[in-house]
């Protein structure tokens, strides 16, 4: 789309300072009808507090908000979604156990459609869905559909608002490629229809792909406004951070260390999760195992670290067997960082410092008490190992941006004496400068000898990290990467399930 469509929305000289950040800085975003918009920037760099104030969750400390020409105040949920203003929330807001067309309907008793008969409103809403030809039925219940199935309901809900404004906050984080693609396409039917969509997202082949125009916020102020054909990625990275950042596509030299194993898991298996699985990590070493969403890995993970059961095989710690228990392995010097760091590993309420001690009070209480300065310290060496920001130790994690409270639970495990670590998509929701730190921060480690055992989707993650790759499919390893150069291609092949040679069973 080239011609420039007429102006939906304007948000002009916004502020928002909160105790101890000026979030934003005098800052200007506009959205034109039946555009997709994405806003980029650092973690902590300011689109959520922006978003926000849109859809009247934070109230703004100045500036103006224009619909249609008009200035409208914002200050409640009630007052966003009057002005045709939806937000498709991460953390999914549908009821499992009701319907398509009955989680639909909850979501209109705040629109201004009048009373109609349960058979007219799902009929009605079928059409709606028919009309975009998204893969539900009406009459489904909601806890058997996938996760982009529930996300296709929640936009559904939003167009059966009538909203004019459609706010994607990292759509993708927890979808398959397969998914995604579903996502994208959905997406270019809204633009056809004149919805208008923001898109908030960290992975950057896709905002590139889809944005009709791209505003990027640096440390709460505006860094600047690029139209599709203006895009230049590594000119809107170094708008972003300030630096330049090179993304691999093919690995480093793959090999197998001849270092002694540290981990071995033998035919393990946990009936209807995973298959029969069998590898080893060695002490300093990277292995990475990367496949599709849902194709088990994270199982797999939480298995051995004791977080879940399985039905047979063995696991092995130094040569020994062990059965792992979550207190056993913390004894052992094992670390799980996992996936879901948003729902799962901090407390919100509490700072930063107190966060990362609670994980590491066995090692700070050695005399039966906790000394402050030790606690501090923890915290700082959490807070630069990280490059949290702010820079506050004594912030409430709460208070953090999505990718900072990520951080966050980062520092906590970081900071032990590890002898195993196992981290499920380690940068999720980082954004592309921290996400380097973050490797470096995992190579720091495999030098110290600790044996890391990382899943990831990310592909261009995979091979910038990984010693050794594994790549699982339904539940089973089905390739091994461990000498030459694995690429791009050779990762997405072996993960859709193109193996010519098998070298792991
Ligand atoms: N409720 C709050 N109280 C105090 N500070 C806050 C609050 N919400 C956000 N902040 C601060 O405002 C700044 C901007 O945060 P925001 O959540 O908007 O970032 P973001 O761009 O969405 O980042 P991310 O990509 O990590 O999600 C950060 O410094 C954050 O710590
Ligand atoms: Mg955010």
């Amino acid at each position: 789309m080239s011609e420039k469509r007429e102006v939906l929305f304007e948000m002009k000289n916004i502020e928002k300072i909160f105790s101890h950040v000026h979030a934003l800085d005098h800052v200007n975003f506009d959205v034109r009808k039946g555009e997709v918009h994405a806003l980029l920037g650092e973690n902590g760099a300011g689109k959520s507090t922006l978003i926000k104030i849109l859809t009247g969750v934070y109230k703004k400390d100045g500036g103006q908000i224009f619909m249609d020409g008009k200035e409208i105040e914002i200050n409640s949920r009630e007052d966003a979604a009057n002005a045709g203003i939806a937000v498709i929330f991460q953390e999914l807001s549908l009821i499992p156990t009701l319907s398509v067309y009955q989680n639909i309907l909850l979501g209109k008793e705040i629109s201004k459609f009048g009373f109609i008969s349960d058979r007219a409103e799902k009929k009605q809403i079928q059409d709606l869905i028919d009309n975009y030809g998204f893969p539900v039925k009406a009459t489904d219940i909601v806890e058997t559909l996938s996760v982009a199935q529930k996300q296709m309901v929640e936009i559904l809900k939003a167009l059966a608002t009538d909203a004019k404004l459609i706010i994607m906050d990292e759509p993708t984080a927890s979808l398959s490629s397969r998914e995604s693609e579903l996502l994208f396409k959905i997406i270019n039917q809204l633009r056809e229809k004149e919805v208008s969509i923001i898109y908030i997202s960290h992975r950057l082949e896709e905002v590139f792909n889809l944005s009709d125009r791209i505003t990027i916020l640096r440390d709460g102020k505006n860094a600047g406004v690029i139209e599709k054909e203006d895009i230049v990625p590594s000119e809107v990275v170094k708008m972003m951070i300030g630096k330049e950042v090179s993304e691999s596509t093919a690995s480093r030299e793959l090999k197998t260390s001849n270092a002694e194993n540290v981990l071995e898991v033998k035919n393990l298996t946990h009936l209807g999760y995973f298959n029969d699985v069998s590898f080893e990590v060695k002490k300093g070493e990277v292995l990475v195992l990367t496949g599709l969403v849902g194709s088990g890995r994270t199982e797999v993970v939480r298995s051995i670290y004791g977080a879940d059961p399985y039905d047979s095989g063995e696991i092995l710690f130094e040569g020994k067997p062990i059965k792992p228990t979550v207190r056993r392995s913390v004894a052992n010097g094992f670390g799980l960082i996992p996936e879901d760091r948003r729902t799962q590993g901090f407390s919100p309420l509490l700072s930063v410092t107190k966060n990362v001690a609670l994980t590491n009070y066995d090692k700070l209480a050695k005399s039966g008490f906790v000394k402050k300065a030790d606690e501090d310290e923890i915290g700082k060496k959490a807070v630069s190992l990280t490059d949290l920001r702010p820079a506050n130790p004594n912030v409430r994690v709460g208070d953090l941006s999505g990718g900072n409270q990520q951080k966050a639970v980062l520092g906590k495990w970081l900071t032990r004496d590890l002898k195993v670590i196992l981290i499920d998509e380690p940068t999720v929701g980082i954004d592309i400068g921290a996400k380097d730190e973050i490797y470096n921060i995992i190579e720091g480690l495999a030098q110290q000898g600790v044996a890391v055992l990382m899943v990831s989707s990310d592909i261009a993650e995979v091979l910038h990290v990984a010693h050794r790759i594994l790549v699982m499919r339904e539940g089973r390893i089905i390739k091994e990467f461990n000498d030459g150069v694995a690429t791009q291609e050779d990762i997405l092949l072996a993960s859709s399930g193109f193996v010519e040679n098998q070298e792991v069973a």
